[in-house]
């Protein structure tokens, strides 16, 4: 694991100054060349890519989903779990193979991956044809990397965050719905998870820098934004100001984006002040991510989570209340050292206490520097799938019941794309964050539409667009 240490500090430091002239730096060196960008992991990510793809745009580059066609790839890559790693490395082996006839095959490694030494070891004894590495802190040096890539391996990878950055050249993937991040890294140092280690403590931007890009993206005609953090409900606790979430929900509600959202909530730090806030505000949307990880507090106080199963209960029935037909997500973890059959039952038990929306489910996998990676994982393979099936069915026994009550209802759809479910047909989201395929509205994408919802699966719902409604 990466941990900071003075002579870094000075580099850093000294770096500085370097890193922040690299920001939006512009170049026509690579006109008529292609770049072949992959994303791995969250929203973090996502949004990070969408840096990259200015970085790689400002340099002339023009984006390809073929990757035979690339003259650059670049890996943004996950950390969270094993399976994030060995997709990176499986990808790797097959640009290998393209490398040995295109010698000039540009190759960078950045994200989440590239924080961790290991890593950063092994791509230089194992994969010296990668050219560039990159990490989290340093996303805007690439630039500069790339201007000046040879087929020596340059890695660049700070374990101290630096400044924070503002007026960023990002290429959005959508002209309708945006991410605005309101803080990098995270403090809570749950005990199975890399991201603080992986993305550093915990910083906040200037709520009017915020609420600057915000107004921005609604003059440019963004329908919905969504404000992005490892914790949301912490921001602005590392700053001298006196800033918190429900005063940023607020004045960025204010300014009348159509929709607002945010991701992701932990339950901790979950105000009374959020929860009227979003009650308060029609355009901040009923939907909150809300991780539970697990429903016995014994494992919970092992995760390091800071509540119990009856605070999370407690929350969960507060929001439902105060915010009628609030829909709730989560995130569960299941098969973490010294989880008993006892303890994965009390897990079952919340989640038909609280009827979740969704969930996404994992099985808990060790990380190298995590507390929890010093505990032996005791529980084997085969239990760790039979709970994830388990849990699996419930939850998703959930999700369609959920959904089934939308069948016949007319509700707001924001379309975003094409659906990739037929030809005619679209898809967007409903203010729940339910994922709809739409018949009858090919003409509608970036609009929000009245949609009549004919049927409903686990995680998606069927629908055509409601003419008379629309009239009215
Ligand atoms: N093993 C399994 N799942 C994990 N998550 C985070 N770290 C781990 C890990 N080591 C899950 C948590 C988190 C989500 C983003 O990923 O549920 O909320
Ligand atoms: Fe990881 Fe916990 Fe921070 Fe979420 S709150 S990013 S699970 S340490």
């Amino acid at each position: 694991m990466n941990l900071p240490n003075l002579k870094e500090a000075k580099i850093r430091t000294n770096k500085e100054v370097a890193i922040k002239e690299a920001l939006n730096l512009k170049s026509d060196k690579f006109k008529g060349q292609k770049f072949y960008l992959k994303t791995y992991g969250c929203q973090m990510n996502v949004h990070d890519s969408e840096e990259i793809k200015g970085i790689l745009t400002n340099l002339s580059f023009s984006e390809t989903t073929d990757l035979n066609e690339a003259d650059i790839i670049v890996l943004n890559t996950c950390a969270i779990r094993e399976n994030a790693h060995d997709k990176v490395f499986g990808f790797l082996g097959r640009i290998k193979h393209l490398k040995r006839n295109k010698p000039d095959l540009i190759v960078c490694v950045g994200g989440c991956m590239a924080q961790e030494n290991s890593v950063a070891n092994l791509l230089k004894e194992k994969y010296p044809f990668v050219n560039i590495v990159f990490g989290t802190h340093n996303i805007n040096e690439l630039g500069t990397m790339i201007l000046n890539a040879s087929s020596n391996q340059d890695i660049e990878v700070y374990s101290i965050e630096g400044d924070v950055y503002e007026n960023i050249d990002y290429k959005r993937d959508s002209k309708y719905s945006a991410w605005v991040n309101i803080m990098y890294g995270c403090d809570k140092f749950c005990t199975y998870c890399i991201v603080p280690y992986t993305r550093g403590k915990q910083r906040s931007r200037k709520m009017p820098d915020i609420l600057k890009e915000v107004q921005t993206l609604k003059d440019e005609g963004y329908q919905e934004i969504t404000l992005l953090g490892q914790n949301v409900n912490a921001y602005g606790k590392d700053l001298a100001e006196n800033y918190d979430f429900a005063t940023l929900l607020e004045e960025a509600a204010r300014i009348n984006i159509p929709r607002i959202r945010f991701v992701t909530s932990h339950p901790w730090d979950f105000t009374d002040e959020m929860i009227n806030v979003i009650a308060k505000y029609p355009n901040i949307m009923p939907y909150i991510h809300l991780p539970l990880q697990s429903g016995s507090s014994k494992i919970l106080k092992l995760m390091g989570r800071r509540y119990t199963k009856e605070d999370y209960l407690k929350l969960y029935q507060k929001i439902k209340e105060t915010i009628p037909g609030c829909s709730i997500t989560t995130d569960i973890i299941v098969g973490f050292p010294n989880e008993t059959e006892e303890d994965f039952k009390e897990t079952l038990d919340v989640v038909n206490t609280c009827a979740f929306d969704g969930a996404y489910t994992f099985i808990y996998s060790p990380r190298e520097g995590t507390p929890a990676a010093l505990i032996k994982d005791n529980i084997s393979k085969e239990v760790k799938e039979a709970r994830l099936q388990t849990l699996n069915k419930l939850v998703n026994s959930y999700s369609l019941k959920h959904n089934k009550e939308y069948v016949n209802k007319i509700v707001k759809v924001l379309v975003t794309s094409p659906s990739e479910k037929g030809e005619n047909k679209v898809c967007g989201y409903t203010e729940t964050m339910k994922l709809v395929n739409i018949t009858g509205a090919s003409n509608d994408i970036g609009k929000i539409i009245d949609v009549k919802i004919t049927s409903a699966k686990s995680f998606s719902l069927d629908g055509e667009k409601e003419i008379f409604a629309n009239i009215s």
